[in-house]
């Protein structure tokens, strides 16, 4: 099956991704990675509200609380965005710095309203974690590309009412992504949540010469970006 030889792959991606300004990376992960992600997520920040370790949030686009978490509040989930940056940068042929990550799980009924994103989500991937219910829930991208100067003017907000847009639904299957310029195209899930729960990673990058780096780590460079030391004892 072509999506297994990954090199093929990217180069379909990379292909689409210029052209159209998303692309489906169908089977990214393995559903037994994906699975076990989602479970060390769950085991590490809490499985209900009373223990939850992360954030409770309605964000702007959601239209309910929902669990979060932050990459710089939660190591392992800042080490995944750093660890996918070679693949992301073979994909969009840039020199790339990773900008930030957010877990949600969303439930029946949310959406995520569409809109842009700020400037600190270059080049994102949006990766289903799980359903609860198997049910699969596409991702709403914008066949029209907002260029930045447009960009400037909506900065992260909702897109006033009565625009015509047209819209691919991109369906998901847990453990697929969608690679996606989200300031450049409006995305977002306009139709109801049909699982009890589903769970989603976003992870983003800047382009290092580009615009946005000031954005690169979310500001968390001077914190994050260090040099290790080891010391060894004198005598073993
Ligand atoms: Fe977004």
């Amino acid at each position: 099956m072509a999506v297994f030889d990954r090199l093929a792959q990217v180069n379909a991606l990379r292909q689409g991704y210029e052209s159209n300004g998303w692309a489906l990376a169908q089977h990214l992960f393995p559903t037994e990675v994906v699975d076990s992600l989602l479970y060390q997520f769950q085991t590490d920040l809490g499985g209900c509200k009373e223990d939850y370790k992360g954030r409770w949030e309605k964000g702007p686009f959601t239209n309910a609380h929902c669990f979060e978490s932050y990459a710089y509040d939660y190591p392992a989930q800042a080490t995944m965005l750093w660890s996918m940056t070679p693949w992301m940068q073979a994909l969009t042929g840039k020199e790339l710095l990773p900008a930030h990550s957010y877990f949600r799980v969303y439930r029946k009924g949310d959406i995520c309203k569409l809109h842009l994103d700020r400037c600190a989500a270059e080049q994102s991937i949006s990766l289903t974690l799980g359903y609860s219910d198997d049910i699969e829930w596409p991702l709403w991208v914008s066949e029209q590309r907002y260029e930045d100067e447009v960009k400037k003017n909506v900065h992260g907000e909702l897109l006033p009412p009565g625009q015509k847009l047209s819209f691919y639904k991109v369906p998901m299957k847990a453990g697929d992504a969608v690679i996606y310029k989200g300031m450049n195209h409006i995305h977002g899930r306009n139709d109801p949540n049909p699982n009890t729960w589903s769970a989603h990673l976003f992870l983003h990058w800047v382009d290092k010469n580009g615009p946005y780096a000031e954005h690169a780590f979310d500001g968390n460079a001077g914190t994050v970006v260090r040099k290790a030391r080891f010391e060894f004892p004198e005598t073993v």
